[in-house]
């Protein structure tokens, strides 16, 4: 657990993280792979990662991602999608290419959806699995929409979202019961494939499933304590979401 005055400063730390993975894959001509996150945490992450590419030549070129999830159903057009969360925040503002971008497909139809998490889950391994997975964390404990009920193992797949879950997203999309009540995810067991993971939380909304999560018994009914079976995981904190450590 790394604590910071606040999260631009908590945010500084983990783009040059990140930029330092790029730098060294980049010198043995490797590609790096990212998993990415949506929410409000990690915009200032994002707006660093922007402000490294435009002042300091920061390269995306050779860069490869893929989102944690996306809302089911949804159009990838809908100004709440993830698609157009990761354009506007970060995707619009870097040199990373096209076709480099993955992020689950809302638009399938049902009986689709197994296959297509299926070939996710082998293309991240086929461009040689995740260097960095980033994540925020949701009040229920979610990490990606790995609602409580979730298994350590689970693969990409389609979930039911949590009442409180839909809650937190209502103001996004004008009233709860706007908010679809499924997504796509990466499982937990995709998430501890990466050899390495970040995860972040800013402000005293977060401090009790910060808690839980960091030192509560593990278990499924709180997804993000599974994140305590690896020695792979940095919880980057601001100093309310710290406080109940
Ligand atoms: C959503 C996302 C999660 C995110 C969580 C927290 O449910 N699917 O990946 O971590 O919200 O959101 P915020 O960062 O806005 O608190």
């Amino acid at each position: 657990v790394e604590v910071f005055p606040d999260k631009i400063k908590a945010s500084q730390r983990v783009a040059r993280e990140i930029s330092q993975i790029i730098i060294t894959k980049n010198s043995i001509g490797k590609k790096t792979v990212l998993g990415l996150a949506t929410g409000a945490t990690p915009l200032p992450l994002y707006e660093e990662l922007i402000r490294m590419h435009n002042e300091e030549g920061l390269s995306f070129k050779n860069v490869i991602t893929f989102n944690l999830d996306e809302y089911f159903p949804m159009q990838p057009t809908s100004h709440q999608s993830y698609v157009s969360f990761m354009h506007k925040n970060l995707f619009d503002h870097i040199d990373i290419k096209r076709e480099n971008v993955h992020i689950p497909d809302g638009t399938l139809q049902k009986e689709k959806i197994a296959d297509y998490c299926r070939q996710y889950e082998k293309l991240i391994e086929e461009v040689g699995g995740l260097d960095l997975q980033i994540l925020g964390i949701g009040r229920t404990g979610h990490v990606g929409f790995n609602e409580p009920g979730s298994a350590p193992n689970s693969g990409s797949r389609l979930v039911t979202l949590d009442d409180l879950t839909r809650r937190d997203a209502a103001r996004d999309f004008g009233g709860k019961e706007n908010v679809p009540t499924k997504a796509i995810t990466m499982g937990i067991g995709t998430i501890l494939k990466a050899r390495k993971i970040i995860l972040m939380a800013w402000s005293g909304k977060k401090s009790s499933i910060i808690k839980k999560a960091v030192e509560g018994e593990i278990s499924s009914s709180v997804p993000a304590t599974f994140l305590q079976y690896s020695n792979k995981v940095k919880i980057v904190l601001d100093k309310e979401a710290a406080s109940e450590l």
